[in-house]
């Protein structure tokens, strides 16, 4: 078997976790590709809960490989905190855990300017997660990161002095332009604590792209774990309120090392409305009324990074749609539909207009027309009755089958999976996912 994406369709938190963990039993390497400790991907069994931050969700599963490929930036002490706290809960997480040593760090100078640039950007604000995945992927970029393996033995004083340019530069921005009084950052201090934390994380440092290409030669199935969602993404989403990786299914050959002729398929993540935590665009938001409450509340719809209280509304297809182009989805696993269960009536965005009434059927691409779009809505009746914990598609109500199949034909591709509630078990396979 080859290599398989998941990939969240609208803005994050669509319940990859949960998929991901689901399919690992079937699976051999689950590898993250993108992204950092801004996801917060839940996985549920039995009466236990987890949320993962930089670990692959499969590492519930004995005898399966956990990668981080080169396209994660790595905050090394979060990661070393979530391992040890997995430990803490009786999860093996050692030799089945592998993180490329061409991954990006997080820095501390990263973390302290992700909250400072948000600071000045006052209302503007993106609403990032604070990590400093942003800051971290502009310096890759800008080619002045930092990689894990650039801490070789023998190579410090030539690492200790890029550190420096570096940040010469880090501390004028930090006086200057984000006016902060902090403390200025201190090359032997940052130096001394990354290395005694990147000593600690060697273990676990390989090159992943030779052992996920070698897997896939064996003939292993690679799950392929995206964060964030296709609208998140840096080129296909809401910008400028993205997040800095990419995060379509293309970001699995780039963040992986693996040619694109190794991905058989790509399956879509899809709650069954739709949340958004940050600033940007959302043109089926509810905001302060009964339906944002029902949502909200059922859904549980608090940020599993930071906490923060999720934006919720109804479903939209142009959102859906546009991920089914943009990652080549072939299969669907539709999510949280038990959060419908209460309402009369479900409504499905099918189209929108914008302030001259005009009608189209596409995420607009620029800021100028993000807050001029009324979606146009189609009303199915609801089930008004609980289908938490239904495990096959028979037993579902009439009208929430209808509605899956209203939201399979807006969206484009056929729903495999249906999940009814937040434990593994709690899920109807329509059809074989991979
Ligand atoms: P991810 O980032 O895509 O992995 O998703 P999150 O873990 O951030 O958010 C999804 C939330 O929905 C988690 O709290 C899950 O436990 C929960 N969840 C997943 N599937 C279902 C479902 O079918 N029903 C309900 N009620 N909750 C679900
Ligand atoms: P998972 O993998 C939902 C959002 C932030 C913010 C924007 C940029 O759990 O689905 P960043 O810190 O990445 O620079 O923030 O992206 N965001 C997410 N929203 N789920 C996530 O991850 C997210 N990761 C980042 O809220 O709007
Ligand atoms: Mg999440």
């Amino acid at each position: 078997m080859p290599g398989i994406v998941i990939v969240g369709t609208q803005w994050g938190d669509e319940g990859k976790g949960k998929v991901v963990d689901l399919l690992s039993e079937r699976a051999d390497v689950i590898a993250r590709y993108q992204g950092g400790n801004n996801a917060g991907h839940t996985v549920k069994f039995g009466d236990r809960s987890f949320i993962l931050h930089l670990v692959p969700s499969g590492i519930f599963w004995p005898g399966k490989l956990s990668v981080l490929g080169s396209g994660v930036v790595v905050d090394p002490e979060a990661m070393l905190a979530e391992i040890e706290a997995l430990r803490g809960d009786g999860v093996e997480v050692g030799a089945n855990l592998k993180v490329s040593d061409q991954c990006h760090l997080v820095m501390p100078y990263h973390k302290a300017f992700d909250k400072l640039r948000e600071h000045l950007r006052g209302a503007g604000k993106i609403g990032t997660t604070g990590r400093g995945i942003g800051p971290a992927y502009e310096d890759k970029m800008a080619r002045r990161g930092v990689r894990f393996g650039d801490f070789q033995p023998g190579y410090e004083h030539e690492l200790k002095e890029r550190l420096r340019e570096i940040l010469e530069e880090k501390n004028v921005l930090l006086r200057s332009h984000f006016r902060s009084e902090d403390a200025l950052f201190d090359v032997n201090q940052i130096f001394d604590g990354l290395a005694a934390l990147v000593e600690r994380c060697r273990p676990f440092l390989c090159d992943t792209t030779r052992l996920v290409n070698e897997q896939l030669d064996l003939g292993k199935t690679v799950l392929f774990e995206g964060a964030q969602g296709t609208h998140l993404d840096v080129d296909h989403g809401t910008y400028p309120y993205v997040t800095s990786s990419s995060t379509t299914a293309g970001g699995a050959c780039t963040g992986c090392g693996v040619g694109p002729t190794r991905i058989a398929r790509v399956i879509g993540i899809v709650k069954a409305y739709t949340t958004r935590v940050g600033e940007g665009y959302f043109a089926t938001e509810q905001k302060d009324n009964e339906v944002y409450r029902t949502l909200q509340t059922r859904g549980q719809e608090v940020g599993a990074t930071t906490g923060r209280v999720r934006r919720c509304g109804w479903f939209d297809a142009m959102v859906v749609r546009e991920a089914v182009r943009v990652n080549g989805i072939a299969a669907l696993a539709v999510m949280k539909l038990d959060v419908l269960d209460t309402f009369p009536t479900v409504r499905l965005a099918v189209a929108y207009q914008d302030a001259q009434g005009t009608r189209f059927d596409h995420v607009p691409h620029w800021m100028g027309q993000y807050g001029a779009v009324e979606p146009i809505y189609e009303d199915l009746p609801g089930w008004q009755t609980p289908i938490v914990g239904i495990t096959e598609l028979s037993k579902l109500p009439q009208q929430a089958r209808a509605y899956l199949n209203r939201m399979e034909e807006l969206s484009g591709a056929p729903i495999s999976l249906i999940s009814t509630g937040p434990r593994r078990e709690e899920t109807i396979l329509r059809r074989p996912l991979v």
